[in-house]
């Protein structure tokens, strides 16, 4: 395992320490969740947790969660989740985050919305003094809007990039399109935040800014905990 990985598996497997038995946990997308994903099964298998219902999502995180053996329920039937683990591409200071990497950023939302405490997992290479620095925006939008929500991108200072796959577009779990938008450092995520909100063809976007209650970041001297 790189070091990288190994720093991702410290802060996932740290994470899975606030988990307890009878919670409902939301799974996060990405390789860094899938090392909590693992843990968590560990867990189970050897009696340290029991009866933990998780939340996927993304259709990838649920085939792991199956695969590793945990019980995995809807968020209709859960509406409630007591932590949510996941992974993100970019965290600044305050804790806000770009997220949409693995382009699960929609379900990523709702459930980390749905949740009463959201840990985000990630190794040191993530932070950033700015979001944008090192990541373009994924904005999630409705196929047949996606010529005009690339125009619009361009007219508020972004550079869009229709994320592609296998020749073709990237299709997220609910049939849409993830456009990445380059806007270099992000001065004003609020701002951008509202102006992206107010367009019908964006489903959303890979903004996630007051929604992580805890950033756990793993490094090269060891572990730190980012909290508000
Ligand atoms: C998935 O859509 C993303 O939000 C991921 O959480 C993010 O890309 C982090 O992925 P890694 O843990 O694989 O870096």
């Amino acid at each position: 395992m790189n070091q990288t990985d190994k720093q991702k598996k410290i802060a996932a497997e740290k994470a899975v320490e606030q988990i307890e038995s009878g919670m409902i946990v939301g799974l996060g997308t990405g390789s860094t969740a899938l090392f909590a994903i693992k843990r968590i099964a560990e867990l189970l298998e050897s009696g340290k947790l029991n009866n933990i219902v998780g939340i996927p999502t993304s259709l990838a995180t649920e085939d792991e969660a199956l695969k590793a053996g945990i019980r995995v329920g809807l968020l209709d039937e859960f509406p409630e989740i007591d932590i949510t683990i996941d992974g993100a591409d970019e965290v600044d200071g305050n804790l806000y985050l770009i997220k949409g990497g693995g382009g699960a950023l929609l379900k990523e939302k709702i459930i980390a919305q749905a949740s009463e405490r959201v840990i985000i997992v990630v190794d040191e290479s993530k932070l950033s003094n700015q979001l944008g620095e090192k990541w373009a925006l994924p904005v999630e939008v409705v196929p047949m809007a996606l010529e005009v929500e690339k125009r619009f991108l361009k007219t508020i200072g972004g550079s869009p990039m229709v994320r592609e796959r296998r020749g073709g577009y990237f299709v997220t779990d609910e049939g849409n399109y993830i456009i990445d938008a380059s806007f270099g450092v992000i001065k004003d995520p609020e701002n951008l935040a509202s102006k992206l909100h107010e367009r019908a063809g964006i489903v959303e976007h890979g903004l996630f800014l007051n929604i992580a209650s805890q950033v756990i970041v793993a490094g090269k001297s060891g572990i730190k905990i980012l909290d508000h």
